[in-house]
């Protein structure tokens, strides 16, 4: 099994340029089940991408990735299932239902299964796509979606869920219907498939905070290039924050981590920020984190709560993180604790104080995020590291280390 050695306990100099977002890659080519021919670039070379180019290639739809550029062809005859293998292997896949569904009239999937993360349940999705006038059918790990006409709705959501904003976009978007999401998610990577659909014709707007989508009667070819990876750019800052150092991130959104660069502003980094670059200078050791509660964009992504928390296992004093998105969101800190991180779990609570000195040892990540934070936990402790089960930091990480050599970081995969 590959891991990640690190020799940590040095500043980090230099810059990289930022990979195109996976969590705007996924749906956009979900969406090209909708299309025919489709150009996706800046799409980043994944675990997670290849198996979503393995799910449309089984629903007989042709695509071609390389050099981060993606080239679909839809000659319009679609499967309608997703075998178990390809569901389990992401569990994103579920975002493929809505588009299947539209196209197809039919749709087989098995549930995608929770992850490290949380039971990751789709009912909102299911509740709306009843809404809509789908028949869904389900047994212990099969679901059965059949599609006569769909309807027009206002589809108010308990909770502003990714997912099942994406899915009912997908779903709707080549229909005889018009479709309103209330209190739908507002995540950036949400715009982007909004406008990657439009950029095929379809017809989405966001109407005084709801997204209404007036179905088309087709949607046709298309070039896109997906936004950058926020959490990817939240990611390196996060590094050279706990390590103290300088450097630079080009091919950046900056409007999309106003939030995150606000805290390690508040934690004693300085930043020059462009229209697409970020330069932060960080003290050897940030300050105080102060108390940062996961939220709906644009509040803090819990996709940054294990990165920061990484960061601030060196910083000055007390701070206070609070995870309301995901019920298991904190499988990563008796990791952090083997570097010598003090962390006091009460509920959906953690108390991290800060320790001056980290002390590199063996390591093992249990989910994407958790595993990232491992690396700049690595990083900002003193002393050689190992990684295991780094399979989970592919999943979202184009090379990781490569990123992290960039800004001169020790790190190296090994066999
Ligand atoms: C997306 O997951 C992202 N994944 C996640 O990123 C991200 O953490 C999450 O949004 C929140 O921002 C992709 O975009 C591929 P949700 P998603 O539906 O769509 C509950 C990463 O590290 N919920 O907004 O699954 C759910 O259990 C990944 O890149 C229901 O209860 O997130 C969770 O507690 C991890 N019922 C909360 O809502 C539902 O039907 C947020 O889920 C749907 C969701």
């Amino acid at each position: 099994m590959e891991t990640l050695k690190v020799k940590g306990g040095k500043r980090l100099y230099g810059e990289t340029t930022v990979q195109g977002a996976k969590n705007s890659a996924l749906p956009c080519l979900a969406a090209t089940v909708l299309g025919r021919n489709c150009v996706i670039h800046n799409c980043p070379d994944l675990k997670d991408t290849r198996a979503a180019i393995e799910i449309l290639k089984s629903l007989g739809i042709s695509a071609e990735f390389s050099d981060n550029t993606v080239v679909t062809h839809n000659n319009g005859e679609i499967g309608f299932a997703i075998s178990d293998s390809l569901m389990k292997e992401m569990r994103s896949s579920v975002v493929f239902l809505g588009a299947i569904l539209s196209r197809a009239k039919k749709a087989e999937i098995s549930y995608p299964g929770g992850c490290s993360i949380g039971s990751r349940p789709i009912d909102l999705h299911l509740k709306a796509f009843r809404e809509m006038g789908v028949s869904v059918e389900t047994d212990n790990d099969r679901i059965f979606c059949t599609l006569d006409k769909i309807k027009d709705a206002k589809i108010v959501l308990d909770f502003p869920s990714v997912g099942a904003t994406e899915n009912i976009m997908l779903l709707a978007a080549v229909s005889d219907a018009e479709v309103e999401i209330i209190n739908g998610a507002k995540e950036p990577e949400i715009l982007d498939l909004q406008n990657f659909i439009n950029s095929m014709g379809g017809d989405i707007r966001n109407v005084k905070e709801r997204l209404v989508i007036r179905g088309q009667k087709a949607l046709y070819d298309t070039q896109y290039k997906v936004i950058p990876d926020r959490i990817a750019a939240i990611t390196y800052l996060c590094a050279i924050c706990g390590c103290g150092g300088h450097g630079r991130l080009s091919c950046v959104r900056p409007e999309h981590l106003s939030l995150p660069v606000a805290i390690l502003e508040r934690a004693g980094s300085q930043f020059e920020i462009g229209e697409d670059y970020i330069e932060i200078k960080s003290p050897n050791r940030p300050k105080n984190f102060g108390l940062i509660e996961t939220m709906p964009y644009p509040g803090f992504p819990t996709d940054a709560q294990a990165i920061f928390m990484a960061a601030a296992a060196r910083g000055k004093g007390e701070c206070c993180f609070v995870e309301n998105i995901f019920e298991n969101r904190f499988r990563h800190i008796k990791e952090l604790e083997k570097l010598g991180a003090m962390a006091d779990i009460k509920d959906d609570c953690v108390y991290m104080t800060g320790r001056k000195r980290l002390k590199g040892n063996r390591l093992y990540a249990e989910d994407l995020r958790g595993g990232a934070a491992l690396v700049i936990g690595a990083l900002a402790a003193k002393g050689e590291s190992v990684i295991e089960n780094i399979g989970y930091i592919d999943r979202g990480y184009e090379k990781i280390e490569r990123s992290l050599s960039d800004f001169g970081a020790e790190i190296a995969r090994e066999k």
